[in-house]
Formats: structure tokens, C-alpha cells, sequence
């Protein structure tokens, strides 16, 4: 992404930020804009000023085209929009650029809007990886995930978008780690895991800088590596001395880390995962209650999901049934050409030691 004069613009250029009028600050161009020579006219004929961020063709590097191509362009803009964003924010964080909220609190609440109209296809994407790019794809996730959360127990808005930001810059602080700590492949030396420890304290530092973010999103990047048991950092708080909010992004972070693909291991699949964040809050490291709510907020395996079942049969999910890692099921009987026929009901409550090894679409 690069920061250009609007009068820079060229045809073909993609706005990464939306241009709003110089004097009465009505909208002109919204983000996501593939300019035209009409658009050039018109920006020409309002005399249109000031900076704006255009795409660069390494903005979509890693972007997976198959998975682009199945889902809603309006719920699929929402979530490339947010990953912009963040790359953006953090990439100017570590030239010394503070965060530009208006930028972020956009990305918001296109990011809500559609989470509250179409959630289990964000929740889709961000389970099925649509971007192969972990530090800003977490970021987004981070946020789907905190603020599916909120949804799922009725919160107003305001907090849902305060949750959803939160979940966006919860790891900002990582860009004031050196290059060679934040892409290290091999173990850290104990001297640079205390400076990867210091990035909530960091973030925190960060979005001090910022009046329009209030203290509660600041508290939930602060402590979102705080543990309930008193493991955790930068402080040991304990249970409810750590804020709600840094509970929940806490379990979204380690949800998602846990299901995406790292250098040191591969991901695990949603059940694995669903069943680490038990066994972390019976340890009282998360929120127990958080975590049962979690996990029924995010419908992993919607309605019409086609899977492939860990004995190798392929079926399509028909119904949730409250636990949303064992639905009911549609077998399905076929080969490799497509023709896929149904071939009876399975409820995979009643088969605990099947799992669904894979989604196919
Ligand atoms: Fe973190």
C-alpha cells in the first residue's frame, strides 16, 4: 500500500482508503473504488485534495483466489478491507507512523456490519485461512472471532465494535519488535522472548497516542496475554483483575494461533482446538464461561458446509444442533467427478470418536 496526492491517481489505481471532501467531508470515493477515467473527471471538476492509500500488487500477495471466488463480494470486501487495514496500521507503526483511526474505525464497522448480517461467512473465511499471510490474517480473524463473540450474547453495538477493534490491533505492539525477533524461525533466546513479553505493553503505548480509543480496548490489547491462574503477563493478573474484554481476544488469539499454519507446527482442526481451549480453562488459564460461549458462537461447520469426515466419507452439514463441532449430517455417496448422491443422516454427537477431518466447500 502507498500514500499518494489524489491528483496522483491513475486509472486502474484501488483505493485502500476512502476520499471524502476537503471542505464539506462528504464521501466522494468509499474504499475498495477501481478508478476510472470518470472518477479522475469528476475528482478533477471538485478540485479534490489531499493524501490518499492506494493497493499495490503486493497487498494481495497470498491471498487465496480459489476461496475468493465462493464467497459474497460484499462479506469478502469487508474482510480484505480489514486485512488492508491492519497491514497498513502496522507497516506505519514500524516507520514511526501512529495508528490512523479514522482508517481502523472504518474497517470496523464495515467488519461489524456484516458480521452482524452474514457472521458465518467471516467466520468461514477466517477458519479456512483465506489469506496465507498469519500476522495481519490473525489480526482480522482475532477480530471476526472477539466480535462474533459479542453478537452471539446480545451486546449493543457500540461494544461490539469496541470488541471487533480491540481484536484488530490486539498484537500492534509487535510492530516495535526488531525485524530478525518478529520473523525469527528458531527458538527465541531468553532476551528476545522478554522483548516479544513486552508487546502488549507496547500496544498499549501505542494506542494511548490515539484520544479516540477508549481505555477499555486499551486494557483488552494490554492484558490479552494475561492468564487466569497468574501465568500470564506482562503483569500475573489473576481471573477477574484481568478486563473482560482481554479475556475474550485472549481466547480468540489462542483459537486462532492454534488453527492456522506456523513456521515451528501445523495448524490443528476447529475440534482440536475447541478441545485445547477447554483444557486451558480447566487449568483456570481462560474463562471457562467465556470459552462455552465461544465456542458456540462460532459456527465452524455452517448449514450446507460439505466436509470429509476423518474416516474419508464425504457429507454435508444439514443441521447445528447447540454444539456446533458435531452437527447433524448428510452422508453423501460419489466419486471424484461430482456426482455426489445422499446416503443417509449422521448425528456426529452420537460418534465421538469421529471428527470432521476437513472442509471441502
Ligand atoms: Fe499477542
Amino acid at each position: 500500500m502507498r500514500e499518494i496526492g489524489v491528483e496522483g491517481l491513475k486509472t486502474g489505481d484501488t483505493l485502500a482508503s476512502s476520499i471524502h471532501c476537503s471542505f464539506s467531508y462528504k464521501l466522494l470515493l468509499p474504499r475498495g473504488t477501481v478508478i476510472t477515467e470518470e472518477h479522475l473527471r469528476r475528482l478533477g471538476s471538485l478540485k479534490a485534495q489531499g493524501h490518499c492509500l492506494v493497493l499495490e500488487p503486493s497487498d494481495m500477495d497470498g491471498i487465496r483466489l480459489d476461496l475468493l471466488d465462493r464467497v459474497d463480494q460484499k462479506v469478502k470486501r469487508a474482510y480484505l478491507d480489514a486485512y488492508v487495514v491492519g497491514k497498513s496500521i502496522f507497516e506505519n507503526l514500524q516507520r514511526g507512523i501512529p495508528i490512523n483511526i479514522t482508517l481502523a474505525s472504518e474497517a470496523v464497522d464495515v467488519l461489524v456490519g456484516e458480521i452482524m448480517q452474514r457472521g458465518e461467512l467471516l467466520l468461514q473465511l477466517a477458519v479456512n485461512r483465506l489469506i496465507d499471510d498469519y500476522t495481519f490474517s490473525h489480526m482480522v480473524n482475532v477480530a471476526v472471532y472477539a466480535a462474533s463473540y459479542g453478537k452471539s450474547q446480545n451486546y449493543g453495538m457500540g461494544d461490539i465494535s469496541d470488541l471487533c477493534l480491540a481484536g484488530l490491533l490486539h498484537d500492534v505492539g509487535k510492530a516495535r519488535l526488531p525485524a530478525e525477533v518478529l520473523n525469527k524461525q528458531d527458538e527465541l533466546t531468553a532476551e528476545e522472548l522478554t522483548l516479544v513479553r513486552s508487546h502488549p505493553e507496547y500496544g498499549y503505548l501505542e494506542l494511548l497516542k490515539v484520544r479516540e480509543i477508549n481505555e477499555r480496548v486499551r486494557q483488552g490489547v494490554l492484558q490479552h496475554h494475561e492468564r487466569g491462574n497468574g501465568s500470564g503477563y506482562p503483569k500475573g493478573l489473576r481471573q477477574k483483575e484481568i478486563s473482560r474484554f482481554a479475556r475474550i481476544i485472549a481466547i480468540a488469539d489462542v483459537y486462532d494461533a492454534l488453527t492456522s499454519d506456523r513456521c515451528y507446527r501445523n495448524r490443528v482442526l476447529p475440534h482440536e482446538g475447541a478441545e485445547v481451549l477447554i483444557a486451558e480453562s480447566a487449568l483456570d488459564m481462560l474463562d471457562l464461561e467465556i470459552v462455552r460461549v465461544f465456542l458456540s458462537s462460532i459456527a465452524i461447520y455452517p448449514v450446507g458446509t460439505e466436509v470429509v469426515l476423518s474416516d474419508g466419507r464425504h457429507a454435508r452439514v444439514i443441521r447445528i444442533n447447540g454444539f456446533p463441532l458435531r452437527p447433524v449430517l448428510e452422508l453423501l455417496d460419489g466419486n471424484d467427478s461430482g456426482d455426489w448422491t445422499p446416503a443417509g443422516i449422521l448425528h456426529l454427537l452420537e460418534h465421538p470418536t469421529m471428527f470432521i477431518a476437513k472442509v471441502i466447500g
